[in-house]
């Protein structure tokens, strides 16, 4: 009997051939895993597709809520974003995915997992360091990465073979979606010059004959957590999907941006993220309103490290399990409301409010009810200060006139 192998299946050129492949060269049965985190597309045919391209078995895992919940709301809570840009929608799914195939290898009794990456991007490190760090015992093949096998040779195997493949690609770009955004790449984006054409974009499109008129829309957070939108509570994924529709109607959320991956090259990347970067920024408002300046502070730099980590593949790992228990521990006092303007091109936060601010009217205000004690600042400043005289004298007694030896001479 052949040993098995589980496949996260996408339906796409490479996965569909990938079958046939493993089958062949690898004398492997394949069992197809396809993981829906909302990149839309019919999964029932997909996953037809793969019993046609001959696999074993294959199944269609919903883990749409699991995604939002799990990851993109820890995501949110870490206004994850690397390079302080991107939102990290590929690389949040790929540990998710990664779950899925080990159960399935479980389920399965398979002895290997495959992926369908190839050797140039950040997939194939999320998938394998996820897979080793959940199923250290699973064995992992990358087939795209080792056939050896360009577009047109790929497409020349799935045609000798009867796959059910296209040979017309549907689009010349490369495109990877699901709730927390859309990512775009190849063809003529890989000119950094280029600006991106217009046909590349589904989310941020502005329908025609849409109104300049802005919308206003409050989001509700409990705990660091959206849960209601102009007071009505939703469910976290509706929520998002609701907020990126909105948002994306007036334009807003693209990103294009020169992105450092992991194997060391740089890329141009286009994405597509209304919901992420609206709500990211509504969270990192009301944080400022209800969080201890030290606590914002060191939250803002384990942010950097957190997206950075979830960038690098290093999901299930047990840094971030620490930076999320930091994460969760600060969450507690980040409860108010945010009151988000929408307009072409851009939305922002005009208002913010919480049960418990750290913000207090009676210290900040300049008229009557001023209750600041402005004596007491006097005395502060001077000792804020202190160390400076200090180092100033000094310069001085050494160095004769601090203007002809200056700070910077
Ligand atoms: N550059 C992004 C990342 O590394 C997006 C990757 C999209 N993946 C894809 N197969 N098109 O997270």
């Amino acid at each position: 009997m052949a040993e098995r192998v589980v496949l996260a299946y996408s339906g796409g050129l490479d996965t569909t051939v990938a079958v046939r492949w493993l089958q062949q060269k690898e004398k492997l049965d394949v069992y197809a895993v396809l993981v829906d985190v909302g990149q839309g597309g019919d999964t029932e045919k997909l996953r037809q597709r793969a019993l046609e391209s001959g696999a074993a078995d294959a199944r269609v895992v919903d883990a749409r809520e699991e995604f939002a919940d799990e990851y993109v709301a820890r995501a949110l809570a870490a206004n994850a974003m690397y390079q302080d840009r991107y939102p990290l929608l590929s690389a949040l799914s790929r540990p998710l995915i990664c779950r899925h195939l080990a159960k399935a290898a479980h389920d399965f009794d398979a002895k290997y997992v495959a992926h369908g990456c190839t050797g140039k991007g950040n997939d194939q490190v999320r998938f394998e360091v996820s897979l080793v760090a959940l199923a250290p015992d699973l064995e992992v093949l990358a087939p795209v990465r080792n056939w050896g096998m360009n577009r047109e040779e790929t497409i020349e195997y799935g045609l000798k073979h009867k796959l059910p493949i296209s040979v017309a690609p549907s689009s010349p770009y490369s495109i990877d979606e699901n709730l927390w955004g859309r990512a775009i790449e190849c063809g003529v984006l890989e000119d950094p010059y280029t600006e991106p054409p217009d046909d590349i974009w589904e989310r941020t499109r502005r329908p025609k004959g849409a109104s300049d008129e802005p919308t206003y829309v409050e989001i509700d957070f409990r705990a660091g957590h959206p849960v209601e939108v102009d007071g009505r509570q939703m469910a976290f994924r509706e929520l998002v999907q609701h907020i990126d529709e909105l948002a994306g109607s007036y334009g807003y959320g693209r990103i294009d941006m020169i992105e450092d991956r992991v194997v060391g090259i740089k890329s141009r990347e286009i994405y597509e993220a209304p919901g992420a970067l609206a709500l990211i920024k509504a969270h990192r408002d009301l944080e400022e309103l209800t969080l201890d300046r030290d606590v914002l502070r060191t939250k803002r730099e384990l942010e950097r490290r957190y997206a950075g980590i979830a960038y690098d593949g290093l999901w299930h790992s047990p840094l971030r399990e620490a930076l999320d228990a930091f994460i969760h521990s600060t969450s507690a006092y980040v409860n108010g409301k945010v009151r988000l303007k929408m307009q072409p091109g851009n939305v922002s936060v005009v208002g913010r409010s919480s049960p418990a601010p750290m913000y207090d009217l009676g210290l900040a205000t300049y008229d009557h009810l001023d209750a600041f004690d402005h004596k007491q600042a006097e005395g502060f400043v001077r000792l804020w200060g202190l160390p400076l005289k200090t180092w100033a004298k000094a310069r001085q007694v050494d160095r004769g006139n601090l203007w002809e030896s200056g700070p910077d001479k």
